[in-house]
């Protein structure tokens, strides 16, 4: 039998286990030389920084980026960072040329915007991988409650694989559409997750504290992301409402089964990226911190891109990288756990290409650093 993070699979798991390494060695066997992707937003912040990583994957070509913009300007005018290394224009293209240009499609579009494309792209038979929050919510109401509209393809909602791979990785091969995390999500889930699973700890009365950086607002002009109103200073924003709230609990519930009660409060921090979140939690029962690293360890030793670690995560420590930093401390009988990751990296972008490589059978590192 295999041995993951620690555990010995049961007999079911360990059958599912070989046939999922199987099927990733015929899809990695069976791949087209070069892979044709196109990007839908691609004047965003969340895009240049997909674009920055696909420029190095050694399987991918850039086929299509897609804006509102008029008059087909090269992308490189929009983003001066990619002068001299792309030579395609912004093109405003309807969601059946964008799926005849490429196999995989990355919509970097707001929500709503996002679904209604995308259902029209699945349809005209190219894979996508969805940067909003379009498909990461189990139900149609959820989404009615949260986000004040009705959903443009609801039918969709709660079979879609949510693209945290290191919890998902499974759903994520055989699927079609692929809902890529919320960054403050990202950064609560994971170091969450283990601990819920384990059973040991009470299910309600969780805070999750995120700082985030800046260019989590997108790229959009708005009062509160202006200089002088957000440089030198922090804010908290959306409090009792912020969107992720939902995901965090649909996504842990899905996973464990467990149904949870997290008061999420987002900040604003001084800074272009990075996440970091504190999160309170009860034990059960009084818990060591060595217990609970161990927890951590066991979940995520074979995990390429979350380092469970001993001193206190900063967001210096994860900027531009694909990893999610982890550790744990027990303070008064709570354990918390801190976390940090790069909101357009492991939040956005290299969340995205990791998934698109499990999608495609390719090694999950590669082209992110
Ligand atoms: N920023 C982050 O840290 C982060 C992290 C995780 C997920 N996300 C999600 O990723 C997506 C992109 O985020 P971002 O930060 O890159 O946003 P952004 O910088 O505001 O870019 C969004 C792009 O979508 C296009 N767009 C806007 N409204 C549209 C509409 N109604 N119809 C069609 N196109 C429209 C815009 O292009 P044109 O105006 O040129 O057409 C814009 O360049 C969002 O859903 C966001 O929630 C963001």
């Amino acid at each position: 039998m295999a041995v993951i993070a620690g555990k010995t699979l049961t007999a079911v798991e360990d059958c599912e286990f070989r046939r999922y390494n199987l099927l990733h060695t015929i899809l990695y066997t069976l791949r087209p030389f070069m892979i044709n992707v196109a990007i839908l937003g691609a004047t965003g912040y969340t895009a240049l920084e997909l674009l920055k990583i696909l420029l190095r994957h050694p399987e991918v070509t850039v086929t299509a980026v897609t804006s509102r913009q008029e008059g087909n300007p090269p992308v490189s005018s929009v983003h001066p960072s990619l002068v001299e290394r792309i030579d395609l224009p912004l093109e405003d293209l309807a969601p059946q040329e964008v799926a005849s240009r490429a196999e995989c499609v990355f919509s970097c579009l707001p929500h709503c915007a996002s679904a209604a494309i995308v259902s029209e792209v699945l349809a005209a038979g190219a894979k996508v991988i969805d940067f909003s929050a379009d498909y990461r919510l189990d139900d149609a109401q959820s989404y009615l409650e949260w986000y004040g509209h009705e959903h443009p393809d609801a039918g969709r909602l709660g079979s879609t694989a949510y693209g945290l791979p290191e919890l998902f990785r499974q759903q994520i091969l055989g699927s079609s559409l692929v809902a890529n995390p919320g960054c403050y999500a990202t950064s609560a889930i994971l170091p969450l997750a283990p601990l819920i699973k384990s059973g040991l700890f009470q299910t309600e009365d969780i805070i999750i504290d995120s700082k985030s950086g800046v260019s989590g607002a997108g790229r959009s002009p708005k009062l509160m992301t202006h200089f002088p109103e957000c440089n030198e200073s922090m804010s908290a924003y959306n409090v009792g409402r912020h969107r992720h709230t939902p995901e965090i609990e649909h996504i842990i519930g899905r996973l464990t089964g467990v149904k949870l009660q997290i008061i999420f409060t987002p900040h604003l921090a001084p800074m272009d990226r990075g996440i970091l979140s504190t999160i309170y939690i009860k034990p059960k029962q009084s818990i060591g911190e060595s217990d609970v690293m161990d927890l951590l360890r066991a979940a995520y030793k074979d995990e390429r891109f979350v380092r469970v670690v001993d001193h206190l995560p900063a967001t210096k420590d994860t900027v531009d990288t694909n990893f999610c930093d982890i550790t744990a401390r027990v303070v008064r009988g709570r354990v918390l756990l801190i976390s940090s990751l790069d909101n357009l990296v492991k939040g956005a972008a290299g969340a995205a290409v990791q998934n698109f490589n499990c999608l495609f059978g390719l090694p999950e590192a590669l082209s992110l650093r």
